[in-house]
């Protein structure tokens, strides 16, 4: 894992889409893995305003977001979908129909779910995959005790991550109990992960994702098994590490 500790959350959405931004220049078609929530807010408000500097084109790319909520059709205000065009599609140049999410209203969503793994695979998998991490360690809804080989299929949401999520719905309106998310077995054969990470909330979970032991508590620790892992923190998400002078050292920011 490259681990990179930077000084606070702003020079760490910038970073995140200076990376996403260079993979676009190094591969015009890539296949792009795109994630949402308050963190990502951020990298793409930076990767917006490099795409409006000229510096980032998605006219030739292809995205498959992580995740989305049973239940919620696109148009739904606190959906993914709705996140998603409304965060970072309505402002840059993807091609219409090349930017995919799963689709919360389906009628079968265990079908659905096996569509989108399927429709993830024919794209060649992943290129770049962009990572938040979740309070208890997930990555997408992979909550603990997700299988570490899964696929894209449903998962029931943890306490902890409706009540993280709530926020976003408006009062008396509870996020679903279920979401369709990416395996971690799907997000792990991406070619590249970046999770990005900021904020103290946040320091338990990536001491446990970086240092701890693999383990399905924290599903984030599996990508100590991928090859091209980065880690994106700033000093606040950092600040339980234990071999944090390590880090510095080996990356200065
Ligand atoms: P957050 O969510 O960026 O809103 O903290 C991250 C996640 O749950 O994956």
């Amino acid at each position: 894992m490259k681990i990179l500790i930077l000084d606070d959350a702003e020079a760490v959405s910038a970073r995140a889409a200076g990376e996403i931004a260079s993979q676009l220049s190094a591969k015009p078609a890539s296949v792009l893995g795109l994630a949402t929530g308050g963190t990502m807010e951020a990298v793409y408000e930076q990767l917006i305003a490099l795409h409006r500097d000229g510096r980032a084109s998605f006219a030739g790319a292809t995205s498959f977001n992580l995740d989305e909520y049973v239940g919620l059709a696109g148009d739904h205000p606190c959906s993914y979908r709705h996140y998603m065009a409304q965060k970072l599609f309505d402002h840059i140049d993807i091609a219409p129909g090349a930017a995919h999410l799963p689709l919360g209203e389906a009628e079968d969503p265990a079908a659905e779910a096996e569509r989108y793994e399927a429709a993830v695979a024919a794209a060649g998998d992943i290129d770049l995959q962009l990572l938040g991490l979740g309070l208890n360690g997930h990555i997408g809804f992979n909550e603990p005790t997700s299988s570490l080989a899964s696929i894209t299929r449903l998962k029931t949401l943890e306490r902890s991550t409706r009540e993280a999520n709530s926020r976003y719905f408006p009062e008396g309106e509870e996020p679903p109990r279920l979401a369709i998310t990416m395996g971690i077995g799907t997000i792990m054969r991406a070619r590249e992960v970046l999770l990005v990470a900021t904020g103290e909330a946040k320091a338990r979970a990536v001491a446990q994702v970086i240092e701890g032991p693999i383990s399905a508590r924290w599903p984030g620790s599996i990508l100590q098994m991928h090859r091209q892992a980065t880690v994106l923190l700033d000093r606040a998400a950092a600040s339980e590490l234990e071999l944090l002078d390590y880090y510095l050292d080996v990356h200065p920011a």
